[in-house]
């Protein structure tokens, strides 16, 4: 029987394990990774292509290169946010036997996938001999164990409930950006307010950044253990208050941009808050990291709050990366895993890139106002699993739903998309 990896419970103990410790050095961090002698190529696939995204992904690369001066860094990045292109192409790839020498894969169920197709080497003994156990809050390393075997190191935490908003959009409705509305029904009046002064209240762009949507909404109307309760069966997807919560999601996307379906990526739609063509975009954090290299300023220019209805609530992911059964170069991989679970490399790679480090040896002290309120809200907020990101259900489950998301996104037929989510949920919950 296998055990599967969900984020949901156990999530919420790893926040207690973070608590008190800030993200920062409360122990010393271990010394800088073990020299190696590899060499040659080492081919890294990821969906970190463009952008703030790539910007993140160079950080990391620096340390490195620094780490390994020997090694030289192959960027096999497909374009595509939330791997909405890269999984596809990932699964052709280690189908025809071909795999990369490391890939991204969240943390969760999606980990889980690649486990039970045995496409992963065991990780422990790397674990033992770069002392990561001891870096990592045991109840996150709990997570990527399956029958005593570890099969990833966590690059990043990241939280997906957020509302990021243009500031002076908000004043020029009449509206106080330090006061953000505390439910969804609040949050659609302001958005009414908004389409009055003439402006987009809500940007989204395709198909996953909806599906990112409908969980968070979903999140705010049947709060924490309803949530967790889809993914477990212990919520009844036919039930009324997920006819509520779809009548919601519904609602909310009417306040949406009508080009939504053809904007390509996340990026775009941060950009219309970010130019004030728009109000709010309910984005990961990651949309932080654009901002901040776009030189817009926190407070001023932007702002950020939780999903209103999730307050005191993070809804988790974490990207990791791997060790492929028949890597080219296992011992270059090796070297590259050796920098994504360091200190150093976390604090370099998770100041870039909006997130907040799973090393917890990792020094954050100059990270943005932002992160450093992540670094709090993880370590007290209730933790859930995010629906977009792998880390609450397996690909085949999130393939099949976010079909039915998109389809709704069209048609708008209530009932239709909960009779469809329900079934889908029967043939995966377990
Ligand atoms: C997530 C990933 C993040 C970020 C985001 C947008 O799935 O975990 O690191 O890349 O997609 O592309």
């Amino acid at each position: 029987m296998r055990r599967r990896l969900t984020l949901v419970a156990a999530a919420a103990a790893l926040g207690l394990a973070l608590a008190g410790c800030g993200g920062a050095a409360d122990t010393p961090a271990e010394s800088a990774a073990p020299p190696s002698e590899a060499t040659g190529n080492v081919g890294v696939f990821t969906w970190w292509a463009d952008g703030s995204e790539k910007v993140g992904l160079d950080a990391l690369v620096g340390v490195f290169n620094t780490d390994f001066p020997k090694l030289t860094f192959d960027n096999l990045a497909v374009a595509g946010g939330a791997g909405s292109q890269a999984k596809s192409v990932l699964a052709a790839q280690l189908k025809a036997g071909n795999p990369p020498d490391s890939f991204q894969a969240h943390a969760g169920a999606e980990l889980q996938d690649y486990i039970d197709a045995e496409q992963l080497e065991d990780l422990s003994s790397f674990y033992a001999d770069n002392k990561l156990t001891e870096q990592f809050p045991k109840d996150l390393v709990d997570r990527l164990t399956v029958d005593g075997k570890i099969y990833s190191v966590p690059s990043n935490i990241h939280r997906s409930n957020v509302v990021w908003a243009n500031v002076d959009v908000l004043k020029k409705a009449g509206l106080d950006p330090a006061k953000p509305a505390e439910n969804l029904d609040a949050w659609f009046a302001d958005m009414d307010k908004i389409k009055a002064a003439g402006k987009t209240p809500l940007a989204v762009a395709g198909s996953w950044t909806q599906v990112q949507l409908f969980e968070n909404v979903l999140l705010s109307s049947l709060g924490v253990d309803g949530y967790n309760g889809l993914w477990d069966g212990k919520t009844d997807w036919k039930g009324a208050d997920v006819t509520k919560a779809i009548e919601a999601y519904k609602k909310a996307l009417s306040y949406t941009n009508s080009d939504r379906d053809s904007l390509s990526d996340w990026a775009p739609a941060t950009q219309l808050v970010e130019d004030g063509a728009a109000a709010y975009n309910l984005m990961g954090d990651w949309a932080e990291a654009k901002f901040a290299q776009d030189g817009k300023k926190a407070g001023v220019d932007y702002s950020y709050f939780p999903m209103p209805g999730t307050q005191g609530v993070f809804n988790f992911l974490a990207d990791s990366f791997t060790l492929p059964v028949g890597a080219p170069n296992p011992d270059g991989a090796k070297a590259w895993l050796t920098t994504v679970g360091s200190a150093e490399g976390q604090s370099a790679f998770n100041k870039a890139k909006g997130s907040i480090p799973a090393n917890i040896t990792a020094k954050t002290d100059d990270f943005s106002e932002y992160q450093k309120s992540a670094i709090k809200d993880f370590s007290q907020d209730k933790i859930v699993s995010s629906l977009a990101h792998g880390a609450a259900v397996p690909v085949a489950w999130l393939n099949e739903l976010s079909t039915a998301v998109s389809k709704f996104g069209g048609d708008g037929n209530v009932a239709t998309l909960q009779e469809s989510a329900a079934a889908t949920a029967a043939k995966f919950a377990q």
